[in-house]
């Protein structure tokens, strides 16, 4: 199936590894031309090139998402040099952690305000695309109990609020906007990885509820993300699409 993203101009967030990266990376192969960025500018030079020696069209820039006037700036002149935006994915998050009341602020400012703050600022070039898409990463924790009462998981669940209320004012528009839940996603260099080193008990409680015993790839989240972003999907608009393997155990209908 052709997606019909070749040529459409995509902007992902936190996306030198991990998730992001192969976000990127999946909608390069597709053949959309790809702005994204990270804090680390080595990082971010480093993908740069690896990307493009794989013929992708890419820009990366060095921007912490934090910082609202910066991340703002970088939107705006990735989107100037790409001329225009068609997509765009919010992937950054701020991750889990309940030790203080600073990780609802950081997981507030990053995984709530970077998303929202993005979608104002490309709004307008995503109602001139007539084939916008916002693809909003949330989280399995965010719709099951998971771990802790932690910020991560109830920013994550604010997430998908909004992409169900954004999806219907700007739908008018030609814009959809779907949430996506992956649920665990193990890499080399991810949380996953640390969680298998710090907390082996969890690691295997939690591969044990995934039926089929094994954890999500990033690869296997960026097709899920490619086919929101693109054209093909042109009926869904307002989900939250749950990409988990099995790992959640409640019915929704
Ligand atoms: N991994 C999982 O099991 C899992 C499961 C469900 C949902 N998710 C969600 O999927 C998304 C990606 O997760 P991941 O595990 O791939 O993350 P990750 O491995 O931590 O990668 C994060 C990427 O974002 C960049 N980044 C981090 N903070 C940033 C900031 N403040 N400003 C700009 N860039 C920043 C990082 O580079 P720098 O450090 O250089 O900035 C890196 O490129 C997140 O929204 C996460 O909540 C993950």
């Amino acid at each position: 199936m052709d997606l019909g993203l070749r040529g459409k101009k995509a902007i992902v967030t936190g996306a030198t590894k991990g998730i992001g990266r192969a976000i990127v990376e999946q909608l390069v192969a597709e053949g959309a031309e790809v702005g994204f960025c990270a804090r680390s500018e080595d990082e971010v030079a480093e993908a740069v090139t690896a990307l493009k020696a794989k013929g992708g069209h890419v820009i990366g820039g060095a921007v912490n998402v934090r910082d609202g006037e910066a991340y703002k700036a970088w939107l705006e002149a990735t989107a100037r040099a790409l001329g225009g935006c068609d997509v765009f994915v919010p992937n950054v998050s701020a991750g889990g952690g309940m030790d203080s009341e600073k990780n609802w602020w950081k997981n507030f400012e990053i995984d709530v305000l970077h998303t929202v703050r993005g979608c104002e600022a490309l709004m307008e070039d995503l109602k001139k695309s007539g084939q916008g898409a916002v693809v909003i990463i949330s989280s399995t924790n965010a719709i099951e109990t998971f771990a802790a009462p932690m910020a991560y998981n109830a920013m994550k669940a604010a997430l998908i609020t909004y992409a169900k209320q954004l999806s219907q004012f700007v739908g008018k528009h030609n814009v959809r906007v779907n949430a996506l839940s992956p649920g665990p996603v193990y890499f080399e260099g991810g949380a996953w990885e640390m969680i298998k080193g710090t907390n082996q008990k969890f690691y295997d409680a939690t591969l044990r509820a995934i039926p089929c015993g094994r954890f999500g790839t990033p690869e296997e989240v960026a097709r899920v993300v490619a086919f929101l972003a693109s054209p093909a999907a042109s009926l869904i608009t307002g989900a939250n699409v749950v990409a988990d393997n099995g790992f959640t155990k409640g019915v929704r209908y």
